[in-house]
């Protein structure tokens, strides 16, 4: 279906915690709602249709879309909004397939990274193989978030990949902290009430997404006092804990056959100075994943490179909680990201380019000898 000419872009299914949000990116003023099996889930602020938004954001329960399959975006352009009389055109549709994550193997692309690219990133997952179940945008897909039109090419590459019909994770990274929009990011990205960690299920996968936040001290010169992340990671630290203790329903909840971890800095490896932040509590963090949680994969960026740790490697500097598939590489000639196929007891790794080509290949064999320390 052709993408209306209010919308910037088509819209893109966020998956977080047990539900789906439907954000559509739009260039004119209008109301907005979804769709689905007949029932209407509003963009709404306490019962007033919103207006006065670049991003539409919608929630419905992954169970009603993951069974209706599809969906329509209803909508109306705004012509003048007063407080008697507003108008507005008559409701606008567009219609779209989806279809959610399921059966025994799993195809997902990771990307990190863009640093403002969108071409080579949607390129890279296009040419990657055959169909994709799932999108991970993980991280530092904008520069900086110095102006709100930076979040654009976030869900610019999220549509050009998904076109609104696969479910994509979004997570943090260090470069969206920097600016005078950062604080504005929660509006404009997928979060679980306004946090930017959360847990989401998708079939038989459970991930948990964490945020490790900037990659500097917050008495680093570079932040100029805007920062307070030891204080937000320490209340990671205890949204942790809280999964772990409601572990029956999440990565234990029935029907769970892979768990994996999202995480934009791969926080179990430490960097030289001024980047050998948090060692104690990221050192807590994989700990009490690797003998809780036990994940079978960990995704990450920031690095500007393609490689895979495993235990006891040189990259394991804190007691990495699982196999780290560390996927993006970044220079002026490349741009390298991660497709990721999960089977039953193994996830093939393949870091490839926009023209398609694999420019490295990996195996991570799922076993438990893993977790023995
Ligand atoms: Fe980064």
């Amino acid at each position: 279906m052709q993408i209306p000419n209010e919308f910037k872009c088509t819209p893109v299914i966020y998956a977080v915690s047990g539900e789906y949000q439907i954000f559509v990116p739009v260039s004119k003023p209008t109301v907005m709602w979804v769709e689905i099996d007949g029932k209407a889930y509003y963009d709404d602020s306490n019962g007033i249709l919103r207006s006065d938004v670049a991003v539409h954001k919608m929630h419905v329960p992954c169970e009603v879309l993951d069974r209706a399959k599809k969906y329509t975006v209803c909508y109306r352009v705004i012509i003048e909004r007063k407080p008697y009389y507003s108008e507005a055109t008559d409701v606008l549709r567009y219609e779209s397939e989806f279809r959610p994550v399921s059966g025994d193997k799993i195809r997902l692309y990771q990307i990190a990274d863009a640093h403002n690219r969108v071409e080579e990133p949607i390129a890279c997952a296009q040419k990657s193989g055959d169909g994709l179940d799932l999108l991970i945008l993980n991280g530092d897909i904008p520069n900086h978030s110095g102006d709100v039109k930076y979040f654009d090419a976030i869900h610019e590459i999220a549509a050009g990949i998904t076109r609104g019909e696969i479910p994509v994770v979004f997570s943090r990274g260090n470069h969206d902290m920097r600016g005078v929009a950062a604080e504005k990011l929660e509006y404009y990205t997928p979060t679980d009430c306004g946090r930017s960690y959360f847990t989401f299920r998708l079939g038989r996968l459970w991930g948990i997404v964490l945020d490790a936040a900037e990659d500097k001290p917050d008495s680093h010169i570079a932040y100029g006092n805007m920062n307070c992340c030891h204080d937000f990671r320490l209340r990671e630290t205890e949204f942790i804990r809280d999964v772990i203790r409601r572990a029956d329903t999440e990565y234990l909840a029935d029907g769970v056959e892979w768990r994996i971890v999202i995480s934009h800095n791969p926080f179990a490896h430490t960097p030289p100075e001024p980047f050998n932040i948090e060692v104690e509590l990221f050192g807590e963090w994989a700990e009490l994943l690797r003998k809780n949680v036990k994940p079978h994969l960990m995704l990450s960026g920031h690095v500007h490179d393609c490689y895979v740790t495993r235990r006891g490697e040189v990259c394991d500097d804190k007691g990495i909680p699982c196999p780290v598939v560390v996927g993006s590489r970044v220079t002026e000639e490349e741009y390298i990201c991660t497709r990721v196929e999960i089977s039953e007891e193994k996830a093939d790794i393949f870091f490839t380019d926009p023209e398609g080509e694999i420019h490295s290949r990996d195996c991570v064999i799922f076993s438990e000898e893993h977790y023995d320390t």
